[in-house]
């Protein structure tokens, strides 16, 4: 970690100022520095804390405290408050940043010479306390430690020694259907991407570097799986041109599934190809009818659809008896079975009734009802009439529905004077 250089400004008036210079090039601070140290000195492009033109130190006591808190690692020289306590003759009592008024050699220590990283060179010559020394690593190298050391009061240079090591793009990652030729992930290392046998190649480039930026030069491409010939019933699979459908399909293929004569594809899907995995497949069924089934008079057709399988059922109205099929199924574009009819249903003659007549109530009356008249229909009514002395026992009329009389059960014409004879007695009169 780099560490902050603490400089200070030493003006007679103000005593010590300071601020932190962790970027020696900073202009404002630059600027600052030149204003600043009319009383103070100045060295290459810093503004280094010193010892306000050689005056007592006594004046900067108060401003320059030791900050043991923030000394860290950094040895400190022996502290002063004024040049007389700095034994070393050529010893002064400056303000020396966090270890603050310390005796130091105003002339100014010099830095060891640093050697550049390996993969890297260095910038800057001198060694001179304030002095700037940065390091930059070659392409493809990236730097770890301090960038920028600078040469303190004390004699050392500020942060830690730069490396330079390779850039890493990482491994790509998995390539699914495929893999990947080639194990160095640094720096200009060149990898392969590989499509197993049967997969179809899907990416920008066969081939990438990984470039000085930490990045591979093309992405991971996806090796797309091929696809089998499936089975569907009664069908023929062709290729797009026209030719069958080998065994194995790349990715990206498309089918068309042609159904066999009365079959149809149950959706008008053309399946592909997808990394091994048909985006649908249909399958022939049964065409469906294309034309409703027949209406019939006198009654009705209920159904749901036309679809293949779907069934119509015939219904009559009222009075009218179906003849022929009941239901039709849909099967092969048509109905199948014969469609019905709605015949009109008779109720057939009562017959006769003994002592009393049978009349049929038509539009304009009733007139007596003999057996070769027209048969009646629904909703026709018939009445009985006994003749005079004779009274009717039993429904007086009766109603035609759906081909019976109703109440179906017949009256009779019993005499009026004498009482009805028990059974047996009518049995032995007979
Ligand atoms: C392709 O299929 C394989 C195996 O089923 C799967 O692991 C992979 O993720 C798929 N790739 C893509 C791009 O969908």
């Amino acid at each position: 970690m780099a560490r902050l250089a603490n400089v200070f400004f030493c003006a007679a008036v103000t005593a010590c100022l300071s601020i932190l210079l962790t970027h020696a090039t900073d202009h404002a601070t630059q600027e600052m520095c030149a204003k600043r140290l009319a009383h103070g000195k100045r060295l290459g492009r810093r503004c280094i804390q010193y010892r306000l033109n050689d005056q007592p130190a006594d004046e900067e006591v108060v401003v320059c405290p030791r900050k043991s808190h923030l000394i860290g690692s950094r040895v400190c020289k022996k502290a002063c408050t004024q040049n007389s306590d700095c034994k070393g003759s050529k010893k002064k009592c400056v303000c020396d940043d966090v270890c603050g008024l310390t005796c130091l050699n105003p002339t100014f220590n010099t830095c060891e010479r640093l050697r550049a990283p390996k993969y890297g060179s260095r910038l800057g010559k001198k060694l001179t306390v304030g002095s700037v020394m940065s390091f930059v690593c070659d392409t493809g190298y990236k730097l770890s430690g301090t960038a920028k050391r600078i040469c303190q009061q004390d004699g050392t240079w500020s942060g830690s020694q730069p490396d330079c090591s390779p850039v890493d793009c990482g491994d790509p990652g998995h390539l699914w259907n495929g893999y990947i030729e080639g194990k160095k992930f640094t720096y200009s290392s060149v990898i392969k991407y590989m499509c197993f046998d049967g997969t179809k190649f899907d990416g920008l480039a066969m081939m990438a570097t990984c470039e000085a930026t930490g990045q591979w030069s093309f992405p991971l491409p996806r090796c797309m799986g091929s696809c089998t010939r499936p089975e569907i019933l009664h069908a023929q699979l062709l290729l797009e041109e026209g030719r069958a459908a080998p065994i194995s399909m790349d990715h990206g293929t498309s089918l068309t599934v042609q159904c066999s004569a009365g079959l149809v594809v149950s959706e008008p899907a053309t399946p592909v190809c997808n990394n091994g995995t048909w985006s649908s497949l249909p399958i022939c069924v049964q065409g469906g009818c294309d034309h409703r089934p027949k209406e019939i008079s006198n009654g009705m057709a209920l159904y749901r659809g036309t679809k293949y399988g779907d069934r119509v059922r015939y219904n009559c109205n009222a009075g009218y008896k179906l003849v022929g099929d009941t239901f039709l199924t849909c099967r092969n574009g048509r109905w199948e079975g014969t469609v019905p009819e709605c015949k009109a249903v008779y109720c057939p003659h009562p017959g006769e009734l003994t002592n009393g007549k049978v009349l049929l109530v038509g539009n304009i009356g009733k007139f007596e009802y003999r057996p070769y008249i027209r048969l009646p229909g629904q909703s026709e009514k018939i009445v009985y009439y006994c003749s005079t002395g004779y009274r009717l026992e039993g429904p007086s009329a009766a109603t035609c529905i759906n081909g019976m009389w109703s109440p179906d059960t017949r009256p009779k014409c019993v005499d009026n004077q004498h009482p009805m004879l028990p059974k047996t007695q009518e049995l032995f009169t007979t």
